[in-house]
């Protein structure tokens, strides 16, 4: 198969060779929450939530919906999380007859309950096997075949082999999160690793690892020369930060978000399907999970964050944001998390 560079994956920002992706989140990439980021400013690829493979696992209907409802008119990637080269195989097939660009295999997913499996970034200690689902994957996969993944497990030890494997098997694009999974989703970002990578490969690198803001995109591009960057938690925070990057990759002025702008939002969030669908109580903790992120740019102190998190029903909760939010609507929401300011929305397995 042809080797793809940027150009050839069809960048819808064809002026500006540099891509964005949304990177999957288990649990927040629904087909509702891709159709919400993409009215802020699409990114230029998205990416399904793993699809757990195993020897009796069919594609979950959720997944599925998000790719045949996916009306934003940019291509989406099936993930793949799993071990089992058969059902690797046979699940790639049955995802070949809907409309995706690719097929993505996850090697990255730090939870212990996944890793434990050898699967997700439990895979990252067995070079061997990577080499083996990476080559009959290959050869199984007619359309395009991406991997996600991390630097390491607990270190970069197998790092070059896995690379090595990457290139020998005609990978596509690489997304490559520059933590080792024991770091989890906090603490330094080893871009160094990542620049390693763009270096060593053939195929187009996406820098993912806090890739917070526009600003801080450009410099990371910069920095790895990767092709583009795939960006996830601040996505959720931050809905305009592709639209931004964008702007900013083209030198032209980078659109100010306001508190009202975010209160907005807020109500957006809220009136998804996904959300309208559950009882109050699930409602509202599916609320707090978006705006623990959110609440890292609205004010350096936290009141947001911790006036959210106290809230029980969804009056209070939307009566924290009408104050925190709409006493000052033209307040500046930060482009970057305000330093110290962590979101837990304890859902990162
Ligand atoms: C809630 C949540 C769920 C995630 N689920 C997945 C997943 O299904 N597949 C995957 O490859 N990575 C998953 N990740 C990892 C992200 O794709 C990304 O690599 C990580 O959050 C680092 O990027 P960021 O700093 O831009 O958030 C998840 C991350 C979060 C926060």
């Amino acid at each position: 198969m042809t080797l793809l560079n940027v150009t050839t994956l069809d960048a819808p920002t064809a002026n500006l060779a540099t891509v964005t992706a949304l990177a999957p989140m288990q649990d927040v990439t629904d087909v509702c929450f891709m159709t919400t980021i993409a009215s802020y400013g699409c990114p230029d690829y998205f990416f399904t939530e793993y699809l757990r493979v195993h020897e009796t696992s069919r594609p979950e209907k959720h997944i599925v919906k998000a790719i045949v409802e996916n009306t934003t008119g940019r291509p989406i990637f099936a993930q793949m999380l799993g071990e089992s080269i058969p059902d690797l195989v046979r699940t790639a097939h049955l995802l070949s007859h809907y409309p995706i660009a690719g097929i993505d295999l996850n090697m990255g997913c730090p939870a212990p309950k996944i890793y434990r499996k050898n699967v997700g970034g439990g895979l990252l200690r067995d070079p061997d096997k990577i080499d083996r689902i990476l080559g009959e994957l290959r050869s199984a996969i007619a359309g395009r075949f991406t991997v996600k993944m991390r630097i390491g497990f607990e270190d970069t030890a197998n790092f070059d082999r896995v690379l090595a494997s990457i290139d020998r098997h005609q990978i596509d694009l690489l997304s490559l999160h520059g933590r080792t999974v024991k770091e989890m989703y906090h603490g330094t970002v080893h871009y160094d690793s990542i620049a390693h990578a763009v270096s060593r490969l053939r195929c187009p690198v996406l820098a993912n690892g806090n890739v917070t803001s526009a600003p801080t995109a450009l410099e990371i591009l910069g920095f790895t020369q990767a092709a583009g960057v795939s960006i996830g938690r601040s996505a959720i925070r931050n809905p305009w930060i592709f639209k931004q990057i964008r702007q900013a990759l083209a030198r032209q002025p980078v659109e100010v978000v306001t508190l009202a702008q975010v209160r907005d939002y807020i109500d957006r969030l809220f009136r998804m399907p996904t959300v309208q669908a559950i009882q109050e109580r699930s409602r509202i903790s599916r609320l707090k999970m978006y705006l623990n992120y959110i609440g890292q740019g609205v004010d350096p102190a936290g009141v947001f964050l911790k006036e959210m998190r106290k809230a029980q029903t969804e009056a209070e909760l939307f009566g924290v944001c009408d104050r925190e939010l709409l006493t000052h609507p033209d307040r500046v929401f930060a482009d970057n998390p305000y330093p110290g300011l962590l979101a837990r929305p304890g859902c990162e397995g």
